[in-house]
């Protein structure tokens, strides 16, 4: 499976490496004649090198104030000192004692562990009145890095430094962009940078042939703007640092290496490639009049995604669903008898959730009197700003309290007939004076929290027994989600194209998350945010279908504020065209399973970077927004409005254009016709899939008249 032979020929003992062939090997080089200059490498990669003139480890101290609001988190950060320990004494030959020339007693201590997946760096904890500590790393100038979790504006991360702390994403995300402008200044600091993500992890995959993992989960920052060294800074105890490597191994063998250490999600339910999850709101009868309106125009539909299940609040930023996690009967009155109906008709019905509930409804007042929240340091309930309205966070540290939340929440919603859930959120754990049943930090606390609400869904799915039927989808995480999500959305894009924020980012944002086990991406069909008068065309909405064909799961969303934004059923050629790409997403089930198939086995997400397959090609290293879904399709989205051919990358071999049946021998770039509804993509020739049932004519376009005629304004009643 991995390309591990050469390296085992490198090991002095051969029989080892048979036994375990992924056995990772510290060799320390002392350096040559009077030289002082130590060097560790896994398996022959060189990792860390240190020198008296340019020490490897340093430690400090400083402040780091977390300015929450909603979700966004400023991040004021003073560094009071940063203390070289540049005299290294080799304690033996696989442990090292760092200290300063200055005062020797400050100091830590490193110890190499062999090991199978990892090999490891132990640290010793920080001296006393020290809290942060950096250690550099090898890097070379031509070297690319892709991981930290899920990344949205670029997969390689290069020249760039990644603060870890689980967040927002922000709007916009970019900080010269005139949306990022409005959301910093009017939704205070919600614009977000490149950086920012539900989903940041301290894992990276270097083209050197190594991968790091810190297991310490407290604010990290990844530096990786030098061309000489990558710096990880922690603020905390180190820990370990995991390391796997070898000299022939692709970032694609690494990450495999990784995720087969901390699992994969479970195969999806097969009813979810069967049709679209249509995002809807507004009441039964509304559910059921804009349903039989999708289903009228041709649209298979697999289910329907009710968020405002639980009732709707109003907000400045648009409706709001009211967190009070059960079944409000005035919204959607005689849903229970509505469920086991739609599932007989092939449609199964969705809801929401997350881990916070609104002072106001009575399941905060049951779990409060319960003692079930988060409290603050006068030990009182925590109660957050969710924006117009407040919420107590469910202690998930508190096993009582994750089990109520199972018994009164999630199981209830099964016997409901529910089918799956987004569960949302878990980002906005507060550090500043938070208390937790277990008695862990906040700090600690901050970046696993996605991780113990993933895991308590996981548990009421399994609890329930119905895994394989049921999906929740989750868009925070940390590092090992993949062992608990069934499975993972971008989040809240802005109903635009721009590459921080808009429809391209989720293609990093779906091969960065793949890398450490997220092989099971999709998005909102249309984006969400819609602020300041950016809103969804038709054209936007459509686009964003034609890629999510070729990814696991398509699923609609009105958007934050649906009555301003082009939808689905805003007229009857959108549906029709929407219609025909959910019968390609069908007619591509075979393969997706095979694809699925294939991450079980290997690790490797579904969604896959071209320089994951094609690492020896130089070109591909360039492409971060086409990617191969599967062994054998290439994959390369429209991602602009107004136009009607798309220039391509295609990568070495043979291929096949799905819409002319024009054979192209990669590498090369050339420029494909790319009308709506027929996004780039190549199948290899080799490929004996049936494509023929996937090249579906385009919907003839319609009289010139209807399509503003016929739009729908029946959403346009605020819900
Ligand atoms: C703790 O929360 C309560 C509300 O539950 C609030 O009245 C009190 O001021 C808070 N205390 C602190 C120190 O934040
Ligand atoms: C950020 O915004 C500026 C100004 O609109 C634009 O030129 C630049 O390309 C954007 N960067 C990204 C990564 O989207
Ligand atoms: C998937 O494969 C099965 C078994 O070969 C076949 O019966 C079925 O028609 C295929 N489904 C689609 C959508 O092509
Ligand atoms: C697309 O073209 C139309 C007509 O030329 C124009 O009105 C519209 O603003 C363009 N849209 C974008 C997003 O550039």
């Amino acid at each position: 499976m991995f390309q591990l032979n050469f390296i085992c020929a490198l090991h002095v003992l051969n029989v080892f490496c048979l036994a375990s062939a992924t056995l990772n090997t510290w060799t320390v080089d002392t350096g040559t004649g009077s030289s002082t200059s130590y060097s560790f490498a896994i398996n022959s990669v060189k990792v860390i090198e240190h020198s008296s003139q340019s020490p490897c480890v340093y430690v400090g101290s400083g402040t780091t104030i977390f300015n929450e609001y909603h979700g966004n988190f400023d991040i004021e950060d003073t560094i009071e000192r940063r203390i070289p320990l540049s005299l290294l004494t080799a304690v033996s030959d696989r442990q090292y004692k760092f200290a300063s020339v200055s005062d020797s007693s400050l100091s830590v201590t490193l110890t190499l562990v062999d090991g199978d997946p990892f090999g490891e760096i132990q640290f010793t904890d920080l001296p006393d009145g020290y809290d942060r500590i950096w250690i550099r790393l090898v890097a070379e100038e031509s070297e690319y890095v892709y991981g930290g979790g899920e990344q949205f504006t670029s997969l390689n991360l290069r020249g760039r430094k990644y603060p870890i702390w689980t967040r927002e994403q922000g709007v916009g995300r970019n900080k010269s962009s005139i949306v990022t402008f409005y959301a910093d200044t009017l939704s205070g600091g919600a614009g977000g940078d490149y950086y920012t993500t539900y989903y940041g992890e301290p894992t990276f995959f270097s083209s050197r042939g190594y991968m790091v993992h810190s297991t310490a989960t407290y604010y990290t920052i990844l530096d990786f703007t030098s061309t000489s060294v990558h710096e990880l800074e922690v603020h905390g105890n180190v820990g370990s640092l995991q390391v796997a490597g070898g000299v022939d191994m692709t970032i694609s063998d690494l990450s495999q290496v990784y995720v087969k250490a901390t699992g994969v999600m479970p195969e999806l339910p097969s009813w979810v490639s069967e049709g679209a999850i249509v995002g809807l709101q507004g009441g039964t009868d509304r559910m059921n009049q804009l349903l039989n309106k999708v289903e009228d125009n041709g649209v298979k539909v697999s289910a329907v995604w009710i968020q405002d299940w639980a009732g709707k609040i109003r907000t400045s930023f648009g409706s709001r669903v009211f967190w009070n996690w059960e079944w409000n009967d005035e919204q959607y009155p005689g849903l229970d008898t509505e469920i086991p109906k739609l599932k007989a008709r092939g449609v199964r019905v969705l809801v929401y959730i997350n881990p916070y509930l609104n002072i106001e409804g009575p399941l905060f007042k049951e779990a409060d009197s319960l003692g079930y929240f988060v409290k603050n340091s006068s030990d009182q309930t925590y109660i957050a700003d969710f924006g117009e309205f407040y919420c107590g966070t469910i202690d998930l540290t508190n096993p009582a309290a994750v089990n109520w939340y199972k018994a009164r929440i999630v199981k209830r919603a099964l016997d409901l007939g529910i089918s799956g859930w987004m569960a949302d959120f878990s980002e906005y754990l507060m550090v500043d004076n938070a208390k937790f049943f277990s008695g862990q930090s906040a700090l600690d606390l901050h970046n696993q929290w996605p991780l113990l609400w993933a895991k308590l869904n996981r548990e009421a799915v399994e609890e329930a027994g119905k895994l394989g039927e049921v999906v929740f989808w989750m868009r925070a995480g940390y590092a090992g989600l993949s062992k608990y999500t069934t499975l993972f959305w971008a989040g809240d894009q802005n109903v635009d194209y721009t590459v921080s924020d808009g429809l391209p980012s989720v293609i990093p944002a779906a091969l960065s998350a793949g890398l450490q086990g997220i092989g099971m991406t999709h998005y909102d069909i249309g984006l969400y945010t819609s602020l300041f008068g950016v809103t969804r065309d038709k054209e936007l909405l459509l686009r964003s279908a034609e890629m999510a064909v070729f990814t696991p799961t398509m699923r609609t969303h009105e958007g934050n504020r649906p009555s301003e934004n082009w939808q689905l059923y805003s007229d009857v050629d959108t549906m029709k065209q929407f219609a025909r790409l959910v019968k390609m997403y069908t007619a591509l089930s075979n393969y997706t399973k095979a694809a699925y198939a294939d991450y079980k086995l290997t690790g490797k997400p579904l969604q896959r970077a071209l320089s994951s397959e094609f690492s020896q090609d130089s070109g591909s290293w360039e492409v971060e927004h086409e990617y191969m879904y599967g062994e054998e399709l290439l994959v390369a989205p429209v991602l602009q409005a107004n136009v009607s051919e798309w220039k391509v990358y295609i990568p070495p071999g043979n291929w096949v254009h799905l819409w002319t049946d024009k054979s192209y021998t990669g590498p090369m770039k050339t420029t494909v016709p790319a009308p709506l509804g027929q996004p780039p993509v190549f199948y290899k020739h080799t490929s004996s899939y049936p494509w023929s049932e996937i090249k579906l004519p385009l919907v003839p376009p319609p009289p010139p008249t209807s399509s503003t005629a016929s739009h729908d304004h029946s959403h346009s009643t605020e819900l």
